[in-house]
């Protein structure tokens, strides 16, 4: 099987770096052209020239905030006035840890807004055009705590949920229109997020971060943290033609580590 997304666009959210941009150099390495989207206007600006162009691909950033709701709505709809996309990646930064009876209601409603409402709104400008072409493929970057929650990620745990649940719901409108939405169960993945997690969980316990890390590599069923080019392969395939009958799932991702079937 050859995977070619030739002449398809992709938007990849939170792709400066980790699982997001894992899965910009998959995609634009399969054919597509991308736009990353992030922060780091500067470093969005050097990576877009280390994408894969060998196909004609042409690349493009768009330096976002997803915190300031109003900034991120004028810039998507300015974008999405003079682009479509075929391929949407809903990706944000994970929201604060944190055990349920530490968080406030304030904290839910800004994990809500963080989690859920950029991902409904950028989804909603996308599916025009998919719609048109009868074509498309969304797929949320989600976790394993949607099957099996996690301690101390009370705001994950719960925003995710309703994600994943929006995700399914969404699927069953769009399916007849050649469109596809997924959720991927994201387990342990060797970026920022996890060594930043990892750091706080090592103090919170008073032990080293090396001890946090190995604990967490031997939960593992495979014995290691993924590697986010593993993420970006995965993704590659359900953006695909070939992954045209997978809808209205959720793919975990973990090396074996959800018990649950
Ligand atoms: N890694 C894991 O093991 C793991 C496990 C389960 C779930 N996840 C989830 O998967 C997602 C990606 O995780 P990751 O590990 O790749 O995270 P990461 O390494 O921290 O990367 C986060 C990305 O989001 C961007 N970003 C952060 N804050 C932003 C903001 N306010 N506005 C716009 N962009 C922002 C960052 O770029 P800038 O700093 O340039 O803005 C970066 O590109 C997260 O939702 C995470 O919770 C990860």
């Amino acid at each position: 099987m050859v995977i070619s997304l030739i002449g398809k666009k992709a938007l990849v959210g939170g792709s400066s770096r980790g699982i997001g941009l894992a899965i910009a150099e998959q995609l634009a390495a399969s054919g597509a052209s991308v736009t990353l989207m992030s922060r780091s206007k500067e470093k969005l600006k050097n990576l877009i020239d280390h994408l894969s162009t060998d196909k004609g691909q042409k690349h493009q950033y768009l330096a976002v905030d997803f915190t300031d709701f109003k900034g991120y709505q004028e810039i998507l709809e300015r974008y999405f006035e003079k682009n479509s996309i075929d391929i949407l990646i809903n990706n944000t930064q994970g929201p604060e840890a944190g055990g349920a009876l530490e968080k406030r209601v304030v904290d839910y409603q800004q994990a809500f807004d963080l989690l859920f409402k950029t991902v409904v709104f950028t989804t909603e400008l996308a599916l025009e055009q998919m719609q048109k072409n009868q074509w498309g493929r969304i797929i949320n970057v989600a976790s394993i705590s949607v099957k099996e929650p996690l301690s101390y990620l009370a705001l994950s745990n719960s925003i995710r949920a309703a994600v994943v649940t929006w995700a399914k719901s969404l699927s069953f409108d769009v399916a007849r229109e050649g469109i596809t939405v997924n959720n991927i169960l994201t387990g342990y993945f060797d970026t920022e997020r996890i060594a930043q997690l990892n750091a706080k969980k090592a103090e919170k316990l008073g032990v080293p971060q090396a001890e946090v890390r190995s604990t967490m590599e031997n939960q593992v069923p495979v014995k290691r943290i993924g590697d986010p080019k593993e993420y970006g392969y995965l993704v590659a395939f359900l953006a695909s033609q070939q992954a045209s009958y997978i809808t209205g799932t959720n793919i975990p991702i973990d090396g074996g580590l959800l018990k649950s079937l």
